[in-house]
């Protein structure tokens, strides 16, 4: 259903779902204030086809089923596609994606609904990415006024002073289309970056993935239905069981910005060679002129501490929550 009282938040998320991003997309879509105006979807953890087929299911299961699905860019903008299976199963969901949803997606491309929502709603918009940011740099292009268009962009992605996820150097969604991140970053958002440095703290243990495994509504029974190839890699990585909740956390910071604390910083991205995809940022405390980024570009926000006991607490209650008792 609609939301029945104007929202706090309106916002268009562009994702790739993927484990985690169905995860973001239940806690959003249990949050009273916030308006699912619509959702993008990319490449990234699958094919775009197979994550636009996962959005409308993760909508369908929230009651969300009026929220249009718009199909991406199949491929990055330079390089070719890169999907990681191997982390979300076969189907992006675990192997446990079900039936397809009996609704459409939009004849439109995520790139085009962007542009049209924000131009439609001039100001009003958050944009949630959640995906390497190909579609954003199309409608970019398309409109090179996006960024006054938009109220605010929220991005998972990058990995400043931790090591990268799909290189030694590289966060994921940076790395499966740098020139589109790098794009997005000289763009000149309102741009608050949400990188892997704090999404490698949303760790869901075992006994917390039990308390979502136990309650009965929809959004938990489908979010815990999802999870054993995913949980599988991260239990392996960390020799612990447990999984890391990257697009959740990004979601939850959106909606409350004040579950972290922010450092503003040019930010590039690597273009070239072993260390490509690989987000850098100019953290000199003293002046050299040379050396450094090399152009003007505006400073993004890069979340720089996170109150993730809370965040997480915030994600289990949103997904046990029956929706009447919200
Ligand atoms: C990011 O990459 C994807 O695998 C996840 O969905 C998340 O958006 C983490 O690096
Ligand atoms: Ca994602």
């Amino acid at each position: 259903m609609p939301p029945a009282t104007s929202p706090r938040l309106s916002v268009v998320i562009d994702t790739d779902p993927g484990v985690d991003d169905a995860w973001a997309i239940l806690f959003l879509a249990a949050q009273p204030d916030i308006e699912i105006v619509a959702v993008g979807a990319a490449h990234g953890n699958v094919p775009t086809a197979v994550a636009a087929a996962n959005a409308l299911r993760v909508l369908d299961v929230a009651g969300l089923d009026h929220v249009p699905v718009a199909v991406g860019h199949p491929t990055p903008l330079q390089q070719s596609l890169q999907t990681s299976e191997f982390v979300h199963g076969d189907d992006g969901l675990g192997g446990n994606a079900g039936p397809a949803s009996p609704r459409r997606t939009s004849p439109e491309t995520a790139a085009e609904q962007l542009v049209r929502l924000a131009r439609q709603r001039p100001g009003e918009l958050t944009l949630l990415a959640l995906a390497p940011l190909t579609n954003i740099a199309l409608a970019l292009r398309m409109e090179p006024g996006l960024p006054r268009l938009l109220r605010r962009v929220v991005v998972m992605g990058g990995a400043f002073r931790v090591p990268g996820n799909v290189t030694a150097w590289a966060e994921a969604n940076s790395a499966h289309d740098p020139e589109a991140a790098e794009e997005v970053l000289r763009a000149g958002f309102d741009l608050t970056m949400v990188p892997l440095d704090m999404t490698e703290h949303a760790w869901a243990d075992d006994i917390w993935l039990k308390r979502i495994a136990d309650a009965a509504t929809p959004a938990a029974r489908f979010a815990s239905s999802v999870l054993d190839t995913y949980v599988a890699l991260y239990s392996n990585a960390r020799g612990t069981a447990g999984c890391v909740l990257h697009d959740p956390l990004a979601a939850a910071i959106m909606a409350d910005e004040s579950l972290a604390t922010y450092e503003e910083y040019q930010v590039m991205v690597e273009l070239a060679g072993h260390t490509r995809g690989a987000t850098l940022l100019d953290d000199r405390k003293f002046d050299i002129p040379q050396g450094g980024i090399p152009d003007q570009r505006p400073p993004v926000r890069i979340a720089a501490t996170v109150d993730a006991a809370t965040a997480m607490d915030r994600i289990h209650r949103a997904l046990v929550t029956p929706e009447a008792d919200r």
